[in-house]
């Protein structure tokens, strides 16, 4: 039922339209009004027809009389679904028994005196009065049909609050909107760049902005201490439910800062922003702030979900003890044994334990050692036969128990352990945890469960191309107590980068910036960027901080990630009014194209087939 838009004040009185569908009620009993929309729907009913007639504000109910309109009636009689027409009548109220609840104008009905049909419409491809599921690529096809459904109005209705919530949030903070080039050269976001050829520079290029994170940078050397921009980003990378080629950031940058000066900003803005938007979920503030090594430690993931414990423990120590050869083969091999528990899993299926086991090989583990403990109550005095698992008769049953003690368990709780290097136990059992509390249920929708993850080591190991790179972008500063271990070892380097994460999805990444130029040159040297041709790619910049630049840091939160967060929808396509496929392609337009010879000849491109 369609009754989203609270009429705005100051719509006023249109020549079609003396009054909104949405806001018609009791009181307005008695008034003639001039109504227009679409028809939602039409039922005939013992000689009387009835429209519901839809705007951007809401359902109204229109009720034509064959005796006493009979011309509104034989006109309402022909219209069908999504026909526009215009309406004037005046509004009774409705007989009791009659009156819809669901409807906000559900207890008045308008008696039309005259019906005037303004466009036909073809037999939609998509049910518009309905959420019937509908093909993706007919949704995209037919996209302004999609976006008339109440749940797809709904969402770009809550789009448009959150960037107003947030220009407003800014404004008051003395932030100036700066909006900067679309075409530029490539940025270091590390994603392929969608590049424009030049028509007036044979065989040169531009590069569709990944982030205006180099411009951004440059306003704040230019004197504009607190910048913002909502700006929209192009990356050609592999499309998941959470990315889209073009997408839309919320870029913020500022002067002077510390990192708990930009986590501040952020928090007070996402506080500020469910209050507004999402004023019936829960959220915990001040935002828990977790370095980069406990989130790992903790969650396996720099992207916890904190709606539910099953925090992750290490094992090794009873492991040990016990005859089973994987923990000790890991444990030798410079890994570990690390599990968690599942509140109340013991009575987990064995084909489901098959299923999750497969889980943990897909993300690399050897296999997933499951203890399912039987009972209730702790776990003392356990005795052989109330542990059920198939290691069981490597292990006494007081190590089991102790095993499960350091993860949190109690009788009928269910240990998933592995043994592997930290980086694969990490992968696995973040996955497990994930698979375990949407399987569950566990983790409850109506919490927003914000965290900050900080110290995100400076760069990663690039094992494919057997050198280093940046974990968040070159730009990014390292904790000046690291500094010295720049050269020495680069992978113990702590970063000043951050994410803010919510429900297990990271919504923004930022960082405080190396603005000395030593210290960016030291930080590219890493990254086998040789000072030459550091000048080249990024000279500009190392130009600019040679002129006096503020100490500076900042932050991009993805819009459509933080759109769908508050609209409870999956994936980001959810909130985009006009999205692309998977295969990054547009079925409304057909893009992307071919293009005339001619038109390519001019930017100097021949296609090979
Ligand atoms: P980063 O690359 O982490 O940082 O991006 C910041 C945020 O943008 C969103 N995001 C995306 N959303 C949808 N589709 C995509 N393909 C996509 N890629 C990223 C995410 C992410 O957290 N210049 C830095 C920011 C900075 O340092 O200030 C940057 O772009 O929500």
């Amino acid at each position: 039922m369609r009754h989203s838009a609270p009429p705005p004040d100051g719509w006023g009185v249109d020549v079609l339209k003396s009054h909104r569908c949405g806001e018609l009620r009791s009181r307005h009993a008695g008034e003639r009004v001039r109504l227009a929309g679409w028809v939602h729907r039409r039922r005939d009913h013992g000689g009387l027809v009835f429209l519901d007639l839809r705007d951007e504000s809401g359902l109204v109910q229109i009720v034509c009389h064959p005796e006493s309109a009979p011309e509104a009636h034989a006109v309402a009689s022909t219209v069908r679904a999504e026909w526009v027409v215009a309406v004037e009548g005046e509004v009774q109220a409705r007989r009791e028994g009659t009156v819809n609840e669901a409807l906000p104008t559900g207890s008045v009905e308008v008696a039309a005196s005259e019906v005037r049909v303004l466009a036909e419409a073809a037999t939609p491809p998509i049910a518009v009065n309905q959420e019937a599921a509908a093909e993706e690529a007919t949704r995209l096809r037919y996209r302004y049909l999609d976006l008339r459904r109440e749940r797809m109005a709904q969402n770009l209705r809550m789009r448009h609050r959150v960037v107003q919530g947030i220009r407003r949030y800014l404004e008051e903070r003395g932030f100036v909107e700066v909006e900067t080039p679309m075409l530029s050269a490539a940025t270091p976001e590390g994603a392929r760049d969608y590049l424009v050829p030049s028509r007036i520079h044979p065989g040169r290029f531009y590069a569709l902005p990944q982030s205006p994170q180099q411009w951004k940078q440059l306003l704040v050397v230019a004197g504009f201490e607190r910048y913002y921009q909502i700006a929209r980003c192009f990356r050609d990378e592999d499309l998941r439910a959470d990315r889209q080629p073009e997408f839309t950031q919320l870029d913020v940058e500022m002067a002077f800062v510390e990192r708990d000066d930009v986590l501040d900003l952020v928090e007070g803005l996402y506080a500020h922003l469910a209050r507004e938007v999402n004023p019936e979920r829960r959220l915990q503030a001040p935002f828990p702030r977790i370095p980069y090594a406990e989130a790992m430690e903790r969650f396996g993931s720099d992207k916890p979900d904190l709606r539910y414990g099953m925090e992750i423990a290490d094992l090794s120590r009873p492991a040990l003890s016990g005859e089973l050869g994987i923990f000790r083969q890991a444990v030798a091999d410079g890994g570990r044994g690390r599990g968690f528990a599942v509140p109340g899993g013991a009575d987990t299926a064995r084909r489901e334990l098959d299923r999750l086991t497969g889980l943990a090989r897909e993300a690399g583990a050897g296999g997933l050692v499951p203890v399912a403990y039987g009972g209730s109550g702790p776990l003392e005095g356990l005795a052989p036969e109330e542990v059920r698992s198939p290691v069981a008769r490597f292990f006494e049953p007081e190590v089991l128990a102790e095993m499960g003690r350091l993860c949190g368990a109690r009788r009928g709780d269910l240990l998933l352990a592995v043994a592997a290097p930290d980086d694969v136990s990490s992968r696995a059992l973040d996955v497990l945890r994930r698979e375990v509390a949407s399987t569950r249920a566990l983790a409850d929708e109506d919490e927003l469960a914000f965290c900050f993850v900080t110290d995100f080591p400076l760069f990663e190991w690039d094992a494919r191309e057997e050198r280093w790179q940046a974990s968040h972008h070159l730009f990014t500063a390292p904790v000046e107590e690291d500094v010295p271990l720049l050269e020495s070892q680069p992978g113990a380097v702590r970063s000043l980068a951050y994410d803010l994460v919510c429900n297990g999805q990271e919504l923004a990444s930022g960082s405080i910036r190396a603005h000395r130029p030593e210290v960016l040159l030291a930080v590219m040297g890493i990254l086998g960027i040789d000072e030459a041709q550091a000048r080249e790619r990024f000279g500009h910049m190392l130009d600019a901080f040679g002129y006096g630049a503020p100490p500076h840091g900042g932050i991009a939160p993805g819009l459509d990630r933080t759109v769908a967060l508050f609209a409870r929808e999956r994936d980001i396509r959810e909130v985009i009014a006009f999205p692309k496929t998977k295969t990054a392609s547009d079925p409304l337009t057909g893009a992307p194209s071919s293009v005339d010879p001619a038109q390519l000849a001019e930017v100097h491109i021949d296609v090979r087939p």
